[in-house]
């Protein structure tokens, strides 16, 4: 069907005044007595076209007024009345796709709650076309940034044996269904699919770790699954998640590279979704561009953990989580910290071995870790980041002690054998940083179907 987008139409005068096909769907129709308006959104821009329907022409508008009505419109492009907008004078319209009267999404707008029952239809809304435009600025930003740096992107198996947060929350993946015909646990895996347990990939980190020895600098972007029961407004079951891994790093340089990073992909939804943010602004978060923009031109906050909780023991609030040294930090400590403290980003640093992955670098406190969590206001955290244990003897001990088996990680231990290196990395949340540019409060709010406990569609 050949056809301009509206995005175009919209922002090239060259259109003015010539014949021009568009189509669309009609998102909002007004009908007065000579002529008929209708604002038609073909999915490329926020800002709709409008569409003048002259009545001398049109005997009966009626099958082109309701919303949600699918249409191929030929017509002439001019500038119209209001603000020099360009608009479209009809000359002949055609109905692709008619919309019935039960259509859920009418004129007023609908709270996001009404929307999540709906995420074949909401995409359609002004909320959604905002929210998924920028979503994908974010995600070519983000190979920009690495591609421009010389990292190489590799591709990370989704299937795999080893839970590299050793967190317990990996979905097992079996073609064996329910049975009682096994004695035991290891009779059962033998005899399924890959002769070992399975599960989908909680990240990349292991295998993206043994892809940066060898080319320096990876990055990997795609789905993460985690069986987290948690029902909050920023664990989802299936998230995109973004691993840099990076050889010959420490831990002050892969700050300094995931500082940059974030900064590059912010200034770069900042410039090329100018409508998108001024939408967020106003119906999201009140400073919202103001905000980013002070975020890209200034340092963010580095604070260590231990000095983290010495502060949250002073303030001045009651938490529902006690705080001592040695504890998690829950969401309500990390939004004290990065909202009230610091007021920006903010990395915290050196967490206690206890409460963190096998993997991190050991300091030579003997009780800490050189990782760090990037928390930001809002949102939490939407980094975790660490330099990676290089010693072959030091690892081994930190699996050792969190119960881990060798046998499953022996590929993992030869990095460490053959010549080993300083390196770091971490993993970014493309969801959670979508929030945080947005202003969006739900995580499912800027996934297309989002998968939580107990919800899938
Ligand atoms: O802090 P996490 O668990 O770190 C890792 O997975 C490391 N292996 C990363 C690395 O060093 N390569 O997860 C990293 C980020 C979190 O900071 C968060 O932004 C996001 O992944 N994330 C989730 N986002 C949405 N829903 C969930 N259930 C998430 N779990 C983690
Ligand atoms: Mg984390």
């Amino acid at each position: 069907m050949k056809h301009t987008d509206i995005k175009d139409i919209l922002t090239d005068a060259a259109f003015i005044d010539t014949q021009v096909t568009v189509c669309g769907w009609v998102r909002t129709s007004r009908d007065s007595k000579n002529v008929a308006f209708l604002e038609m959104n073909d999915g490329t821009s926020l800002k709709h076209l409008q569409i003048v329907l002259d009545k001398e022409k049109f005997a009966d508008v009626s099958p082109f007024m309701p919303l949600g009505t699918s249409l191929k419109v030929v017509g002439t492009a001019v500038k119209g009345m209001v603000n020099n907008a360009v608009e479209v004078n009809a000359q002949e319209v055609e109905v692709l796709g008619v919309c019935g009267g039960d259509y859920p999404l009418q004129k007023k707008r609908q709270t996001l709650e009404y929307m999540r029952a709906m995420p074949h239809l909401r995409v359609r809304t002004n909320t959604f076309n905002a929210i998924f435009r920028v979503r994908s600025v974010l995600s070519a930003a983000i190979h920009e940034y690495f591609q421009q740096n010389h990292y190489v992107y590799v591709h990370t198996p989704i299937l795999t044996a080893s839970d590299c947060e050793g967190a317990g929350e990996m979905f097992k993946v079996t073609t064996i269904g329910y049975s009682n015909d096994y004695e035991n646990e290891a009779d059962y895996y033998a005899d399924d699919f890959f002769g070992k347990k399975a599960g989908l990939s909680v990240s990349g980190q292991l295998e993206g770790e043994t892809a940066a020895m060898a080319f320096g600098k990876i990055y990997t972007f795609g789905p993460s699954f985690r069986a987290e029961k948690s029902n909050t407004l920023r664990h989802v079951a299936e998230f995109w998640h973004v691993e840099p891994e990076v050889a010959f790093a420490e831990l002050p340089d892969i700050i300094e590279i995931a500082e940059d990073m974030i900064k590059f992909i912010i200034k770069a939804v900042l410039d090329r979704c100018p409508d998108e943010m001024a939408f967020f602004d106003k119906f999201f978060e009140n400073g919202l561009v103001e905000k980013l923009n002070g975020v890209v031109a200034s340092d963010f906050a580095v604070v260590d953990y231990t000095d983290a909780i010495e502060m949250l023991k002073k303030a001045d609030v009651k938490f529902n989580y006690p705080v001592e040294w040695g504890c998690d930090l829950q969401t309500e400590h990390e939004r004290y910290i990065s909202e009230e403290v610091c007021k920006r980003p903010v990395f915290i640093t050196n967490y206690p071995k206890a409460i963190k992955s096998f993997y991190m670098k050991q300091n030579p406190d003997g009780k800490t870790v050189a990782a760090t969590d990037l928390l930001v206001p809002g949102v939490g955290e939407i980094i975790g980041c660490s330099e990676r244990e290089a010693d072959l003897a030091k690892l081994r001990a930190a699996m050792e002690d969190k119960g881990l088996s060798e046998q499953d990680y022996q590929d993992y231990l030869d990095l460490r054998r053959f010549g080993s290196v300083p390196h770091s990395g971490f993993g970014l949340g493309l969801e959670r940083i979508l929030m945080y540019v947005t202003g969006v409060q739900n995580i499912r709010d800027v996934q297309l179907y989002p998968r939580t406990v107990g919800s899938i569609r």
